[in-house]
């Protein structure tokens, strides 16, 4: 996702610069040019050795290394740079860079960079809460700097408070999230529900299915980097929802009803990749265990649940667009054009549950994309591809 875009690293002298070699190979798999710059502390923690072999590209250390072409090579690396992070970033750099003083390699080439430019603070609490370091952050800030809040934990000097930088995982969420994506959803407000949900038969089993919310998971996600504002309505999953995304948690279909239908008005895309249970037991679990101790408890009644997509489709407003799933087993097309009319939805995304690599579970899918204007079969793909072209249709 970041082929032709060229990323910066300003490593400073923290014991968690180690963790910078993680960042940087997450970046090179995603395919971006990755530039290491480091100060001389964080020589002491890490070698540029270490990144020079990940990325590719010679790590800077000194402005007047005599190896190297520095005088221009820092301006040429600041025209070049896509986005430009600093982490972990120390009290004595973000004093720096607050200040205009630019005495190495990094807070020269950081001062001429006009790209995005995001820092991490990354020391002992005491410092970090200290007014002058505050103050540094403020201004940082008031430049157009992202900060990005330290974590709290226990720290390396043997303190616990605010000051850890977050895991690198982190750190390069808030990269894609800068420049992954063309931000074509910029103000748009999408909701997308996803996973399974759960009915209670008594306080030991319930209904539910297969579902794990990965479908869903991707929406949000290609949305979100598209600079979409992002409800995830999320029922039983199995996997963490993405960074930048409100997440709402719901269990069964009356509260995932209850958490659409608050929120449906102000959205622009409403996507329920959720897998509904049609059925729940028509008693109350309470009512159940009543039953259980008069023995009467043999059979379990059944009513349907809300069919939430087609309340949507009712009560759709002006302009907005309704999006649906249909998981078919058989005669997949018929059934799923019958969906997208009676329940008056924009788009179907129907998929075969008989093909392989589609449906649950799996990080792909099989999709056709079913409009009033016809259908498009899509070939397997990821399923964070499949939900970049139904985005693309969508909007
Ligand atoms: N859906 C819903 N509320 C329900 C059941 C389904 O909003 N009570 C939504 C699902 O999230 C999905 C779409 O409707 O986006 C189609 O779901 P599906 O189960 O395939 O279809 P049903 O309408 O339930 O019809 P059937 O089970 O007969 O195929």
């Amino acid at each position: 996702m970041l082929k032709g875009k060229t990323v910066v690293l300003g490593v400073t002298g923290s014991i968690a610069a180690y963790k910078i070699a993680n960042l940087a190979s997450m970046l090179v798999k995603q395919h971006a040019d990755v530039n290491v710059i480091m100060t001389h502390n964080a020589a002491n923690f890490i070698n540029p050795i270490t990144f020079e072999t990940l990325t590719g590209n010679k790590c800077l250390v000194d402005t007047f290394d005599r190896n190297f072409q520095f005088n221009v090579e820092h301006v040429a690396l600041a025209k070049r740079a896509d986005i430009f992070m600093v982490a972990p970033a120390s009290a004595n750099v973000i004093g720096k860079m607050a200040n205009g003083i630019a005495d190495d390699m990094l807070t020269t080439t950081i001062l001429a960079a006009k790209c995005p430019k995001l820092v991490s603070p990354a020391m002992n609490t005491n410092m970090y809460e200290n007014q002058i370091v505050q103050d540094n952050l403020k201004k940082l800030e008031n430049y157009g700097f992202e900060i990005i809040d330290p974590a709290s934990g226990y720290l390396a000097c043997g303190d616990t408070g605010a000051g850890k930088m977050p895991e690198p995982e982190t750190l390069f969420a808030y990269i894609m999230r800068t420049i992954a994506c063309k931000k074509d959803m910029q103000g748009k407000h999408v909701l997308v529900t996803a996973g399974a949900t759960m009915e209670k038969i008594d306080p030991v089993r319930f209904i539910t299915n297969h579902s794990t919310g990965k479908m869903g998971k991707a929406l949000a996600e290609n949305c979100m980097l598209r600079g979409a504002k992002v409800t995830l309505v999320n029922a039983s999953v199995s996997v963490e929802p993405p960074m930048f995304v409100d997440v709402v948690k719901v269990s069964s279909a009356a509260e995932m009803s209850e958490a659409v239908k608050s929120k449906a008005d102000e959205q622009d895309i409403i996507i329920m990749t959720a897998a509904v249970a049609d059925f729940r037991p028509s008693h109350p679990a309470d009512e159940k265990i009543k039953k259980k101790d008069q023995g009467t408890d043999s059979i379990i009644e059944l009513e349907r649940t809300e069919d939430i997509l087609a309340y949507l489709g009712a009560h759709k407003k002006e302009g907005q667009k309704i999006c649906g799933f249909s998981m078919e087993t058989e005669n997949m097309l018929d059934n799923s054009k019958a969906k997208l009319a009676k329940k008056n939805a924009d788009m179907i995304v129907a998929n075969n549950l008989k093909v392989a690599g589609a449906g649950f579970g799996t990080d792909t899918n099989v999709v056709t994309l079913i409009t009033k204007n016809g259908c498009r079969q899509l070939e397997k793909m990821d399923k964070s591809e499949v939900a970049e072209k139904i985005m693309d249709e969508l909007i």
